[in-house]
């Protein structure tokens, strides 16, 4: 805890010159905190841990309980006062099925068979996740911890989840949050549904902010916010999930949408859109970021602030899909609405209903990929997954277009198909909205399993010059071992279509954008780090490594991607990224927040076995 520690933190990651010039929103329910409130402030931050390593590496680390710099019960007890006692200790959703829960308070007796046998039964449900305080839809990257078991003996641990989480349901608690992590040198974690696929909104050591409380919903018909726009719009809280919106502006007369992703239960304000966001609107209308018209958030410094065109243009600009977790807390975001449309929409399976030669089945994935730039060049939408002996496109979305106009831009792949006898089941079928398509075409999704995930665009120029080698870089990710298989989930959409001029942080190439697929490489539950290592291998350096190879100049997606590939910075962001990393050490100059892979985090790692975060000094 030397003072010179904290000298050299301010000198390496300090931008002096760029701290004045922030808007701070005249809040009444803050009037203790306003008077203050006229820079980002963060002298109140203590020098962080700091470890010397046999290597010679040095670090500056957030603390972990029991060290000396964790804070004392008082200190806790204290926060949990200012919470309104909305603080708990988090114990893994599956802790109820073990005798003990081995937490780092302790041992305490955790079995509840009725508790067990809900959270046995909800595993692979997504909305029973999302409404626990802490938990991870996606287990790899909670070490997967404490999962559910009929054997009790089986030993439950923390693994990487958070220590403490804050339910949230006032901005005060959240920051307090804030503040209470960087006052102490705390890991901090802002966990909304939990849906994040790289393990982002959990954290070993962490404190959590739940988000989910935030429900707020205030449609407007007309936006009286700052510039030009007077169209409708929407205000949405930090915690509304997509299916919350849709349904709600299904019942609005006319029918209202928001651009949201495929996804009924992912989030809105927070990772989802600091990502960018794409969903079967994007095509026609962009990302969900380049449709934000306005963001309330509080910063790592614990302001409250707007940020929009006119008041803090450039928070607006890195909230706006310059990586989650990096720039501020949102609170909520204001949105463009848009009339719903009939819309139609179709399915095409080939499986072994069809045939049992895998060669078949990828002939027919290669035909309708061939015509992938075709569809978004005609502004459809397409979600379609590669997993064993299958290949199933559900749906494409026509939206403002009829069942024969669809059909017609989907003729020629059909055509194809047959004349390359190549068996298949399709189908089409008008639908009065967009929303009535949504409900009927798009499945539930499942939670509670166990798998790395990777990812990379296609864009127009590479379908149009390799997509022989487009294909073959897919059999390699569905394949990438004799002894493993992959599953791909592909998505057709071009945001330039609709949006050719982004207003938003997202990587430019997006605007050209045909194919974004997500590679997945399930993880068995138990693997020992050695097997980690050796799968964390073949995602980077051979399932996504061959779709890179395919590509001559697409990018990809840093929410649904491998945050380990190498250049991830260029690969997420481009020629933007210069900007974010200076913008990142402007609002967030001490690491009050960290996701893996977002920028000005260079120098962030998590050491020793995936529990300590520290910063290399
Ligand atoms: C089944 C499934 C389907 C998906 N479908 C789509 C899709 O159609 N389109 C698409 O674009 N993406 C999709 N995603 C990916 C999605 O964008 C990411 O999982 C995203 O991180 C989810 O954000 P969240 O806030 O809901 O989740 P969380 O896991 O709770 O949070 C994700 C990240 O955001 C941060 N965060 C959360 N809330 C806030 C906040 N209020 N302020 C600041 N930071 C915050 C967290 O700290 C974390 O780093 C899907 C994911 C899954 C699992
Ligand atoms: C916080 O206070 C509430 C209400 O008094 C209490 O139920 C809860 O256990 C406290 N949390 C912690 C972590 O002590
Ligand atoms: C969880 O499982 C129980 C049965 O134990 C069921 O009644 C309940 O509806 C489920 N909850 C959710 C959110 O699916
Ligand atoms: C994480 O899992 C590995 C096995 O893959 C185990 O060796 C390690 O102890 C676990 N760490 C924590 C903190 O749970
Ligand atoms: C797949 O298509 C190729 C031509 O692209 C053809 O030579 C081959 O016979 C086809 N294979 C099957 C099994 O249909
Ligand atoms: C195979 O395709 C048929 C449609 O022809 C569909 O009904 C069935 O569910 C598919 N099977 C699998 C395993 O996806
Ligand atoms: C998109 O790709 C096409 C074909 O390769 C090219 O002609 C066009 O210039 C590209 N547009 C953008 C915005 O990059």
């Amino acid at each position: 805890m030397s003072p010179s520690f904290r000298a050299l933190l301010l000198a390496v990651s300090f931008v002096p010159a760029a701290i004045a010039q922030v808007t701070v929103t005249n809040d009444p329910d803050l009037a203790v905190d306003a008077g203050t409130l006229e820079t980002l402030d963060f002298s109140d931050a203590p020098a962080p841990l700091s470890l010397h390593r046999p290597g010679g590496i040095h670090y500056a680390c957030k603390c972990l309980p029991g060290e000396s710099c964790w804070p004392s019960a008082q200190k806790w007890n204290a926060l949990n006062t200012t919470v309104n006692g909305r603080l708990r200790i988090h114990i893994p959703p599956g802790a109820s099925c073990h005798n003990s829960f081995n937490g780092p308070f302790g041992t305490v007796n955790a079995y509840d068979p009725v508790k067990c046998a809900e959270a046995t039964q909800n595993w692979s449900n997504e909305q029973w996740h999302v409404e626990q305080p802490g938990a991870s839809l996606w287990t790899y990257f909670t070490n997967d911890t404490c999962r559910p078991t009929t054997d009790p003996n089986e030993p439950c641990t923390l693994g990487y989840y958070g220590v403490y989480v804050i339910m949230a349901n006032k901005k005060q608690h959240v920051k307090a949050g804030i503040d209470f992590a960087r006052r102490n040198n705390i890991r901090l974690i802002v966990r909304n549904t939990g849906h994040d696929f790289i393990g982002r909104s959990t954290g070993y050591g962490a404190l959590i902010i739940n988000m989910h409380a935030f429900q707020d919903i205030t449609w407007m018909n007309s936006y009286t916010g700052p510039g030009f726009y007077h169209g409708g719009a929407v205000k949405i809280g930090a915690g509304v999930q997509a299916n919350t919106i849709l349904a709600q502006g299904h019942a609005k007369n006319p029918p209202r949408v928001v651009v949201t992703g495929e996804c009924p239960t992912v989030g809105i304000s927070g990772g989802f859109i600091q990502g960018g966001g794409h969903g079967p609107w994007t095509t026609l209308k962009g990302f969900s970021a380049d449709n934000v018209l306005s963001f309330e958030a509080i910063t790592a410094s614990g302001q409250y602030v707007t940020a929009n065109q006119y008041q803090n243009p450039d928070l607006f600009y890195a909230l706006k899909g310059g990586g989650p977790a990096s720039f501020a807390v949102i609170l909520s975001t204001t949105m463009k609405t848009f009339t719903d449309l009939p819309s139609a929409g179709a399915t095409l399976y080939i499986n072994t209903t069809h045939t049992f030669d895998p060669n078949v089945i990828w002939n027919g994935t290669a035909i309708f990929h061939k015509w992938s730039n075709h569809f978004v060049d005609n502004g459809l939408y397409a979600y379609f997954e590669i997993l064993p002996f299958t290949f199933r496109v559900r749906p494409w979305v026509a939206i403002g277009k009829t069942k024969a106009q669809l059909e017609s831009i989907l003729q020629p792949m059909l055509s194809e198909l047959d004349a390359a006898g190549v068996p298949y089941d399709f189908e089409s079928k008008a639908f009065p909205t967009f929303y009535d398509l949504y409900i009927d075409l798009f499945e539930p999704e499942a939670a509670g399993d166990s798998a790395l995930t990777g990812g990379w665009m296609f864009n127009h120029h590479d379908v149009a010059t390799n997509n022989d080698g487009i294909i073959e870089a897919l059999k390699t990710a569905a394949a990438p071992r004799s002894d493993l298989f992959g599953i791909i989930i592909g998505h057709l959409f071009n945001p330039g279509y609709g949006a050719p001029h982004s207003n938003s942080a997202t990587h430019p190439a997006w605007r050209n954008a045909t194919d974004f697929v997500i590679t997945v490489l399930p993880v068995p539950v138990g693997s020992s780090l050695a097997q980690k290592a050796d799968l964390q291998n073949v995602l980077t350096n051979v399932m996504d490594e061959a779709l890179r190879s395919a590509s001559t100049s697409g990018c990809t997606y840093v929410n649904e991607a491998d945050p380990y590939q190498p250049n991830w910075q260029s690969a997420f962001w481009g020629s933007e990224y210069p900007k974010l990393r200076a913008l990142r050490f402007k609002w967030d100059p001490l690491g009050v927040f960290y996701a893996v892979s977002t920028p000005g985090t260079e120098k962030w790692e998590v050491i020793d076995y995936g529990t300590r975060l520290c910063r290399r000094l």
